[in-house]
């Protein structure tokens, strides 16, 4: 732990109060069948529905500073989960439109539960990691056994899908059908798969869609978002899906878009650790040791997706019988380090391009595209800003390494402190420029051009899960203090018409 933070424990109490803030005005309650849920959405200003796996990481900051809204943001989650033990990328807010694609479009009534309307698609599986942090750092010790008593069993029916459905082959590593369960839209790694569908050929009414009813880019700033083709696909294959009546099997080996996700295998890896830790402890030998035998089969399997020559872990396309490794300079080559998949071998080579400043460690890293590559783009999307919520995830990758090797300890905290820097300076923008750190720039007109969305909940549950985590207990002398309450406070819940 190191001794001098480069912040004052009063800006980092301050900073933290602020995050707060923004996580209970982003929450909001809904009722389903007469039952009441809590969740977060993502930011006011335009994904006002709960996500998957922003919300599983929300829960591990939420539970430092208000342990029941971590419990409900789960509970939330699981409720919409199908039969099939799939839990949905989006599950929607009833009577809230403004979001595109709105839950009608994927036309997937027949598989919801309790009427809970939810997406086709999934996304990383971090539910299981959240609940363990919010298992583990929960004080209320009767409290924390029932939550964890109604969770274990929706997430292991959610690893079962994912391991029936997205390894048919049991080789360890998950196949994504559409880039959005990728958690990371519009990155270039995905532009290989995108090539095999012709824009031609995605049906018309699915671009007049597009063309009328897409608003991302009019809320947020067209320039940072996905490009128009790009919603072209995201939809396309929405529609096919639906046409095909959401058959994963007839999905995973027909469809146009279907690859081994290196990033998602890792947290898949991660989160059967967590799921196994948990079980174990619970005195369930038989599942621990099936979910641990999942973890150590995708670490291997990722282990073996090194390519020696581009030096990283690579996706494989692996759409209609094909089989290409697809070799992009992104940050999803650094999740394995969260999975204890990386070998010996491979540990210093990985270290060698993450802080390479002329790839992804940036003057605020880590850049979400090398930024020598030619497909960086600085301020759109997933093609080059730095994104706090992988920084966290990184973070925890280089710290399983910290006793092997000192420059993973060393970038780990050089990272927690730069990405509590960059949000103490520029506030909780949704990502951030690699190069400068800001979350939003004046335009010429002096309008605002914000980093995806303002107040953002992921921001604002990092900040609060790396600082509680690691730079909570340094002791600075210092005469300003700051008041902040010692007990977790309740939050104020509303609807979202109250907002
Ligand atoms: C969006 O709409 O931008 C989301 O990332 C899709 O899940």
């Amino acid at each position: 732990m190191q001794e001098n933070l480069p912040y004052t424990k009063a800006l980092l109490e301050t900073t933290k109060q602020n995050a707060r803030e923004i996580l209970e005005k982003n929450t909001c309650t809904v009722v389903y069948n007469g039952k009441t849920y809590r969740r977060t959405v993502p930011s006011m200003e335009y994904y006002k529905h709960q996500w998957n796996w922003d919300s599983a990481t929300v829960a591990m900051g939420l539970v430092h500073i208000n342990p029941q809204a971590a419990y409900d943001e789960l509970r939330a989650l699981i409720a919409g989960q199908w039969d099939n033990g799939m839990i949905a990328h989006v599950t929607y807010n009833p009577d809230e439109n403004s979001y595109y694609p709105q839950a009608e479009k994927w036309r997937t009534d027949q598989f919801h539960h309790n009427g809970i309307k939810t997406s086709g698609i999934t996304n990383p599986p971090v539910l299981a990691i959240g609940v363990e942090h919010v298992y583990r750092n929960s004080s209320n010790k009767e409290a924390a056994d029932t939550f964890l008593a109604e969770l274990l069993p929706a997430t292991m029916k959610f690893h079962d899908y994912l391991k029936t459905f997205r390894d048919p082959e049991d080789q360890g590593l998950l196949t994504i059908i559409h880039s959005w369960e990728s958690g990371t839209d519009n990155s270039p790694r995905w532009d290989p798969l995108y090539a095999h569908m012709n824009l031609e050929d995605i049906p018309e009414n699915v671009k007049e869609d597009v063309n009328k009813n897409r608003v991302d880019d009019q809320v947020g700033n067209a320039s940072h978002r996905p490009k128009r083709e790009n919603y072209y696909h995201f939809m396309g294959l929405i529609d096919l899906y639906a046409n095909w009546n959401w058959d994963y099997k007839k999905i995973v080996k027909e469809s146009p878009f279907a690859a081994k996700d290196i990033l998602l295998s890792a947290i898949w890896a991660r989160a059967n650790e967590s799921l196994a830790d948990l079980l174990e402890e619970k005195g369930d030998a038989e599942n621990a040791n099936k979910y641990r035998s999942w973890s150590d089969q995708t670490k291997k399997a990722l282990a073996n997706t090194w390519d020696e020559e581009y030096q990283q872990y690579v996706d494989r396309d692996v759409s209609q019988s094909r089989n290409e490794p697809i070799k992009e300079a992104t940050i999803a080559m650094f999740l394995p380090l969260w999975a204890g998949a990386v070998t010996d071998e491979q540990l210093p080579k990985l270290m060698d391009r993450l802080s390479n400043p002329e790839e992804f460690w940036t003057d605020y890293p880590v850049a979400s595209t090398a930024i020598n590559d030619p497909k960086f783009e600085i301020s759109r999307y997933w093609r080059g800003p730095t994104w706090p919520v992988i920084n966290m995830f990184i973070v925890e990758g280089l710290m399983r390494y910290k006793d092997k090797d000192p420059r993973a300890k060393k970038l780990a905290e050089e990272l927690i402190d730069k990405t509590l820097g960059m949000i103490i300076e520029h506030d909780f923008y949704e990502y951030y420029d690699p190069t400068n750190g800001h979350g939003a720039k004046f335009g010429q007109n002096t309008e605002t051009q914000s980093f995806g969305f303002a107040d953002f909940s992921w921001s604002s549950a990092v900040f609060i899960y790396l600082y509680e985590k690691y730079r909570k207990d340094i002791h600075q002398h210092e005469s300003s203090q700051v008041n902040i309450p010692q007990q977790p406070q309740a939050f104020e819940y509303k609807t979202l018409e109250e907002k």
